[in-house]
């Protein structure tokens, strides 16, 4: 099991080839969804894209709202350069990709209205310090938004995988710790001093026609069975084909949190002269 590092040259690619074409498009849908609920077509935004990889969601918000300015930012240079490269190819003017890195989030805007993370936090590396970061570029009454994977993601695959494996299943145990840090975020959120905070757990289903896909994905992200002799790789595929003649479909878990940076509090009428006695 080798854990996807999508911040190197070679990981950028992998991402765009696999979670970033076929995963983070969906779950970014969801942000999107949660958005639109309180966006008006006209109400102009400042938007922040944290850890935008490839641009997904910031385009995507960009193209549905020429209204917005979006900023979008990742530590890669890789994603950044992908990102640019598919705003000039939609034309769009309304977006701004920098290479950045969320320990320290260096901006001139004065505050973002509107601050989104998909699929990113898991791989900050100080999570309670980066939202601290997080926070003070947040506008007072300012909304974020962030995805992060649930403890429940990969559980099917993972079931076939401990099926066919035994304890060699334990090998995917460092990739699952990305899940509990994803775990952490309502707690780095409060901590951080957001309030409001609210959660939605979703489930959402993606089909692999056999076997063979579910492997095809699989060892493509995580190089699993990268050093597996052949019969262990007809093992998983018979297993996956025999339990599932359908197609194998696997239920994604997205965790949307969202929360609010306080509004300033009413300043305090001033005192003037001495107290009428
Ligand atoms: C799983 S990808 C998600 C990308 C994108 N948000 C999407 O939905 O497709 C995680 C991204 O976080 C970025 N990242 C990791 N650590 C970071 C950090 N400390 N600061 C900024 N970006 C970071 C990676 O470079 C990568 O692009």
């Amino acid at each position: 099991m080798h854990i996807p590092n999508f911040k190197s040259e070679e990981g950028s690619i992998l991402y765009k080839n696999t979670v970033g074409r076929r995963i983070s498009p969906r779950v970014a849908k969801v942000i999107l969804s949660h958005v639109a609920q309180n966006e008006t077509a006209s109400t102009r935004r400042d938007v922040l894209d944290l850890g935008c990889g490839p641009g997904v969601l910031g385009l995507s918000i960009a193209a549905q709202y020429p209204q917005f300015i979006v900023t979008a930012v990742d530590s890669s240079d890789v994603m950044i350069a992908l990102g640019k490269e598919e705003a000039a190819k939609q034309n769009l003017s309304n977006i701004d990709f920098r290479t950045m890195s969320v320990e320290k989030i260096d901006l001139e805007r004065k505050g973002y209205d509107l601050v989104l993370c998909n699929l990113a936090f898991p791989f900050f590396p100080r999570p309670f310090d980066s939202m601290r970061e997080v926070y003070e570029v947040v506008r007072p009454g300012g909304t974020v938004f962030f995805t992060v994977p649930g403890r429940q993601t990969w559980e099917e695959f993972f079931d076939v995988t401990t099926l066919v494996l035994g304890d060699m299943a334990m090998m995917a145990k460092p990739f699952l710790s990305k899940f509990t840090q994803a775990e952490m975020l309502p707690n780095a959120m409060a901590a951080a001093g957001f309030e409001k905070l609210k959660e939605v757990r979703t489930r959402l289903p993606f089909h692999f026609e056999n076997g063979q896909a579910v492997l095809d994905f699989f060892s493509e992200l995580f190089h699993l069975l990268d050093y597996a002799p052949e019969d262990i790789k007809e093992e998983m595929i018979n297993a996956i084909d025999q339990g599932h003649p359908n197609g194998f479909t696997m239920h994604y878990e997205v965790v949307l949190l969202s929360a609010q940076r306080p509004q300033m509090p009413e300043s305090a009428p001033e005192l003037s002269g001495k107290p009428h006695l």
